[in-house]
């Protein structure tokens, strides 16, 4: 994901400074980075703990520039399935870009079954408003989840990334 897309989402998700930004497909950071340089507190987690490791590499280092907003108490990344994630503490927003299967690996799950997954474990983890900013596939329907699940659809914007896959990015409120 571009650091352009990245800060999109992240001031989409209306998160403001000194609250807590979670990532929970962290990759190696390019969201949660972002946070840093507006001044978010971040918790990235990822079920790859190399990815978890690079995310922790990266913030370290932003915490050590000027531009970005943070300091080493700002940050922590976990090696952890989305499926099973129960943070000690509730978040402000969540801003993700969950593997689609295509470039980045699902392990083994078939895509639409992990969002489902990922949205019935994350309502958990969220602050009652808190806002969820997710990037997903043109051809994945999320609505049936979003109902079942009682969260409300705010924003839908498209970004058309080649012939077969247009990138959705759906801003999303939770509302139980
Ligand atoms: C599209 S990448 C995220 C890229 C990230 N936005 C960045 O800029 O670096 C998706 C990530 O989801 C992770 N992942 C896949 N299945 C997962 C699961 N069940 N729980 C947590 N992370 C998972 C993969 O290891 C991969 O790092």
């Amino acid at each position: 994901m571009s650091p352009k897309l990245a800060r999109c989402m992240v001031n989409l998700s209306h998160i403001k400074e000194d609250q807590l930004l979670l990532d929970p497909f962290c990759g190696t950071g390019g969201i949660l980075i972002e946070g840093a340089m507006i001044g978010t507190k971040l918790i990235g987690s990822d079920i790859n703990w190399k990815m978890k490791n690079g995310t922790l590499i990266n913030l370290d280092y932003c915490s050590d520039i000027d531009y970005c907003n943070i300091c080493e108490n700002d940050f922590e990344a976990h090696h952890i399935d989305v499926r099973e994630l129960k943070l000690y503490k509730k978040v402000d927003a969540v801003v993700t870009d969950p593997p689609y299967g295509i470039s980045t690996s699902t392990g083994g799950e078939k895509s639409g079954k992990i969002f489902h997954q990922f949205l019935e474990s994350i309502d958990y983890n969220m602050k009652e408003n808190a806002y969820l900013c997710i990037a997903h596939p043109h051809y994945l329907d999320i609505d049936p989840f979003l109902n079942e699940l009682g969260f409300k659809l705010l924003e839908r914007h498209k970004i058309k990334m080649h012939k077969s896959l247009t990138r959705i990015i759906s801003v999303i409120k939770k509302t139980n």
